[in-house]
Formats: C-alpha cells, sequence, structure tokens
C-alpha cells in the first residue's frame, strides 16, 4: 500500500496479528479505529458499514480470510465455512466475493496455511493499489484532453459517493484522478453529491477532498442536473461496485439520474474501475446485478452534529411514513461515455471491455 492515507492496516496492538480500520461511519466528525480480531468482526464490519466502498470491502476480506485462518488454526475446511460467511455480508459490491474467492483458490493447496493467507492478502491489495495508481494516471489523462478540447484552465468534475481512499486502495477510483491532477499542477473543483440517504458524499468525499486541500462544493443529489445545463459541469466521474460484462454499471443509487442529465446535456459520464470490480459472468446488469436493501432507518434518520458538537440521530420523516431503501442502480453500458481501468480507457461494451480484460488474467 502506497498512499498517503489508508483506510485500513495491519495491527499487532492485540493479541494475535488483527486488522485496524476506519470507522468511516464516524466521519467527519470523529476520526476513530476499530480493531477486527474475529470473522465475526469482520463481517459485521462489513454489514454495519464500517468499513465501505467495493474496494476496501474486498481489502477487508482479504484480509478477514487471514484473521479466520488465525482463528481456525489453519484448518481449511473450516475456513471455507468462514469464508462463506465472509462472502454473504453484502450483495452489489462483487469486490467482495472476487476477493474471497481469489484468497481461496490461492489457499487451496496451501501447507501453511496462515502466513499463506496473510501473504497473499497483502500480494492482493498491492495489487489494488497499483491499479488505483494506474486508473489515476489514465484519468488524469482524460482530464487533461478535456481541459485542452475545451481551451480551459480549470476542471469541473462531478462525483457521486465516495470513491476515493476510503472506497478502495490506495487512492480510491473516480477520486484517484482527482488527485493525480492535483499532482499535475491541474486547476480542479468538484461537485461532490450529498448521496442520500448515508451521505457518503457529503461526510466521506468532501472530507477527503479537504484534506488533501482540493476545491470542492457539496451540493444536493438533485442539483446536478441543472448545473450540467449551465454548463458548470466538464465531466462526470463515479466508481462502480459491480461492472458486468457488457458494460452495465452499478453504483450508488442516483448515479444512474446522474448519468441520464449527462446524457441530456452532452457532459461525459466516466466510470473508473480496477479489474476486480468486473462481473464477466453477468451479460444482463439491469436483470442480473443484485440490489441490496437496505433499513428504512436509513431514510428516516439522519445523523449529523448539533451546534454543541454533540453527535445526534434524528428523524427527519413522519413516524408513521413508510420508506424505501435500495442502495445502488444500474447505469446502462450505453449512458457510459468510457471506463476508466487500470488497463486504460475502454468503450462500456462486451467485445471491448472482453479484448482487455480476457477472464483468465483479469
Ligand atoms: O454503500 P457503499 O458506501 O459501500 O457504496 C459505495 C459506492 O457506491 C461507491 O461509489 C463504489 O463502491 C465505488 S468506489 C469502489
Amino acid at each position: 500500500m502506497q498512499g498517503n492515507y489508508k483506510a485500513l492496516w495491519l495491527s499487532d496492538d492485540m493479541f494475535d496479528e488483527c486488522l485496524e480500520v476506519i470507522d468511516q461511519r464516524q466521519l467527519p466528525f470523529i476520526y476513530d479505529t476499530k480493531y477486527l480480531t474475529t470473522t465475526e468482526e469482520v463481517v459485521s464490519a462489513i454489514k454495519n458499514m464500517t468499513v465501505r466502498g467495493a474496494g476496501v470491502i474486498g481489502s477487508v476480506a482479504a484480509f478477514g480470510i487471514y484473521i479466520a485462518a488465525i482463528e481456525v488454526e489453519g484448518d481449511y475446511e473450516a475456513l471455507r465455512e468462514k469464508a462463506a460467511l465472509i462472502r454473504a455480508s453484502r450483495p452489489t459490491a462483487v469486490n467482495l466475493m472476487w476477493a474471497v474467492d481469489k484468497m481461496m483458490g490461492l489457499l487451496k493447496d496451501s501447507d501453511n496455511l496462515i502466513e499463506d493467507a496473510r501473504a497473499f492478502a497483502i500480494e492482493l491489495n498491492d495489487k489494488e493499489a497499483k491499479e488505483s495508481q494506474e486508473i489515476a494516471k489514465h484519468g488524469c489523462d482524460i482530464i487533461e484532453e478535456i481541459l485542452k478540447k475545451k481551451n480551459k484552465t480549470k476542471i469541473n468534475i462531478l462525483t457521486h459517493c465516495n470513491a476515493g481512499w476510503l472506497a478502495v486502495i490506495d487512492e480510491g477510483t473516480a477520486l484517484a484522478p482527482i488527485y493525480e491532477a492535483k499532482r499535475r499542477g491541474i486547476d480542479v473543483h468538484v461537485w461532490v453529491d450529498e448521496t442520500r440517504p448515508r451521505n457518503q458524499g457529503a461526510s466521506l468525499t468532501a472530507w477527503e477532498l479537504a484534506k488533501s486541500e482540493i476545491e470542492h462544493t457539496v451540493i444536493t443529489d438533485n442539483m446536478g442536473g441543472l448545473l450540467m445545463q449551465k454548463g458548470e459541469v466538464d465531466m462526470v466521474i463515479v466508481g462502480a461496485d459491480r461492472v458486468s460484462a457488457n458494460g452495465d454499471v452499478a453504483n450508488k443509487i442516483g448515479t444512474y439520474l446522474k448519468a441520464l442529465a449527462a446524457y441530456d446535456n452532452e457532459v461525459p459520464f466516466y466510470v473508473a474501475i480496477p479489474a476486480s470490480t468486473f462481473d464477466f459472468e453477468i451479460r444482463d446488469g439491469i436483470k442480473e446485478i443484485p440490489i441490496e436493501e437496505r433499513s428504512p432507518d436509513e431514510v428516516q434518520f439522519i445523523n449529523g452534529v448539533d451546534e454543541e458538537g454533540v453527535l445526534r440521530r434524528v428523524r427527519i420523516t413522519p413516524e408513521n411514513s413508510p420508506a424505501l431503501n435500495y442502495g445502488f442502480d444500474i447505469t446502462p453500458a450505453k449512458f457510459v461515455t468510457r471506463l476508466i481501468t487500470n488497463r486504460g480507457v475502454c468503450e462500456a461494451d462486451f467485445d471491448k471491455i472482453r479484448e482487455k480484460f480476457k477472464k483468465s488474467d483479469a
């Protein structure tokens, strides 16, 4: 792992080595970390979104297999049961299933399960970090092209949810080109969708960008369309939780509406992803990608700090009004200008994706 900031790391503060993660539920108000020392803790941290973001869920799952290997004292059959629990902890981000399957495949013939699990998890995370750096470069090349084409010196980028270093090791996906733009001295401003109901944009993306001193403005989820009509968005970059073989994109709820607005306003809509976000088994994202349904509570209540700085959770709907809370939506491939991948820019099209990412080596 090479970035300046980390969402997770190995810690020897406890009896056995364990995983330490930033508790993302409390940001931006409180910076706190949690130790994950058992499979149960790993599963619950993923479910309750102590850790979130497709890539980081995969990374935690990989280290979760290491923690589980310690728990079962190196017994592969017992590890399979633990792995199944980790694999089922959230349904939409395919990086989770990818990481668990990859780890279990690598460990199948291991004579030294615990040590190997540790080494493979580190290897997998180093691969993710490298891919994030590659996405940064390819994405930033596009930023430069857009500026050149428009003969502008400042770029306005709209993003949805959080796809930075809190979401994907090492610098994220959608935010990686933005960090690279800052390194290249490009004048960049980011429109940050608040991303109801959990507000990952307002709380996490804004926090990340502020920490890196990148100019940004938090906007309500419904404002992007107007800004596009006013010519104030040069491009959209989002991450993804799963991309089907034909290029349909599952990402945080509300992404699809941004893609529609972008299409109508001829604003280029990019999706930044590492190889682990492809699901080559799925040909039709709309019909086949499982969409997580979360508790209505997340819609009915909102978290924040009051004027005294006390963290509070308050209800914002009438007590008897039911709420529905799908966590993700699908943006059909036809609305995606290009995928920004670790292997370069790619059309969201079955044959083009296949060409770049042969199933065997992705
Ligand atoms: O529910 P979350 O916070 O895990 O959802 C995260 C997102 O939707 C991100 O945009 C997505 O993971 C892309 S970054 C890998």
